[in-house]
């Protein structure tokens, strides 16, 4: 563990979570949470700039919480908490949109982007990364693992800081550094384009076995004869093989491809194996803490309570500083 990093990440409660969710977003924050302090958490005020249906957003944020847990985050070694259990965290937002200029909102894509696909341009969607600023800034974060688009964000983020500091004194908020995955492969979904929600082209990680192993049943291929040899490069399947796969079990395949002679319906149904028995014991830890009916409660309640002590250092900083409070 590296003493004094604080790492800090938030996952918004916006639907079923996939495969690249997994492997983009919650697998690296699970193998950090042995770093250094970690602090993980579901940003349901975030996921308000699109839902807004309390029962959709509880359901949400309960299952993210269970299936975060079954994929390893450990409680013990990670603050896992509900961005709603600190609501200081707008305290914070607030301070830190006094000295944002408008043109550094403006600039942000995901903004820019989420209009032009149509999204309804509220002011929370505008002010979307003041408030992730200040879920940042307000654990005196040090580390921020997120994917390549939140890079703009960290960037605001640490503006904001210097802005702060500059205006109230060095040191009163910690500039973080943003740990950006571009090594993590983007995941295809089933038609080939990078898995997301918005395309619906997912394979979730946790749900019925029949109709998950017709959706693998569908992912893309082309209409290469049986007999003949198939083309490795671009191939959704082997991308997709490769990540839950052994080294060796994926050479194999690689080498059958190039061989001929085996039809993709083969190869999906491979691929469905290594996929289902990979998340074997996610699915097992899954139902354990589905059968014990107040646990994920109480992880959030000592969640949160470790979060608004960790939050309360620096709340009671910037509140001297911006003189609200003696
Ligand atoms: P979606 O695109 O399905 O709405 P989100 O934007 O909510 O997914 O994703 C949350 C995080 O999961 C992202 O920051 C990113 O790190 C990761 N992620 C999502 N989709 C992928 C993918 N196809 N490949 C790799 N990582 C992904
Ligand atoms: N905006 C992030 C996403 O969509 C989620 C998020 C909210 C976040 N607050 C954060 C990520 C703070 C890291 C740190 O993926």
């Amino acid at each position: 563990m590296l003493r004094g990093m604080r790492i800090l990440t938030g996952l918004q409660p916006s639907g079923k979570l996939h495969i690249g969710n997994y492997f983009g977003a919650m697998e690296p924050a699970i193998r950090l949470q042995s770093q250094g302090e970690a602090f993980y958490f579901i940003a349901n005020y975030h996921a308000m700039t699109s839902l807004h249906d309390g029962p959709a957003l509880l359901a949400n944020t309960r299952e993210l919480a269970v299936d975060f847990l079954a994929c390893g985050l450990d409680p013990q070694k990670a603050v896992f908490f509900r961005q709603s259990d600190v609501p200081e965290v707008n305290e914070l937002a607030w301070i830190l949109s006094t000295v944002c200029p408008m043109g550094l909102l403006e600039r942000c894509h995901s903004y820019k982007d989420k209009v032009s696909k149509g999204i309804a341009a509220n002011h929370a969607l505008f002010a979307y990364p003041i408030l992730m600023a200040a879920d940042i800034l307000l654990y005196d974060s040090t580390l921020v693992p997120v994917g390549k688009d939140q890079k703009q964000h960290l960037e605001v983020t640490r503006d904001l800081a210097v802005k702060v500091n500059e205006a109230l004194g060095e040191g009163t908020l910690t500039v973080p550094d943003a740990l950006i995955r571009d090594d993590a492969a983007v995941v295809p979904g089933i038609d080939g384009q990078k898995m997301s929600k918005s395309y619906g082209n997912t394979l979730p990680i946790f749900g019925e076995e029949k109709p998950l192993r017709k959706l693998f049943m569908k992912i893309i291929s082309d209409s290469t004869a049986v007999e003949d040899s198939k083309p490795t490069e671009n191939s959704t399947i082997l991308a997709l093989y490769k990540l839950f796969a052994s080294p060796s079990d994926y050479q194999a395949m690689v080498k059958s491809f190039q061989l001929g002679g085996t039809g993709y319906g083969t190869y999906k149904s491979q691929l469905w194996e290594a996929y289902w028995s990979y998340f074997a014991p996610m699915r097992q830890r899954r139902d354990e803490i589905l059968a014990d009916q107040g646990y994920v409660d109480q992880v959030l309640r000592q969640g949160a309570e470790r979060a608004r002590t960790a939050a309360s250092n620096v709340l009671t900083r910037i509140r001297k500083a911006t003189g609200l409070s003696v």
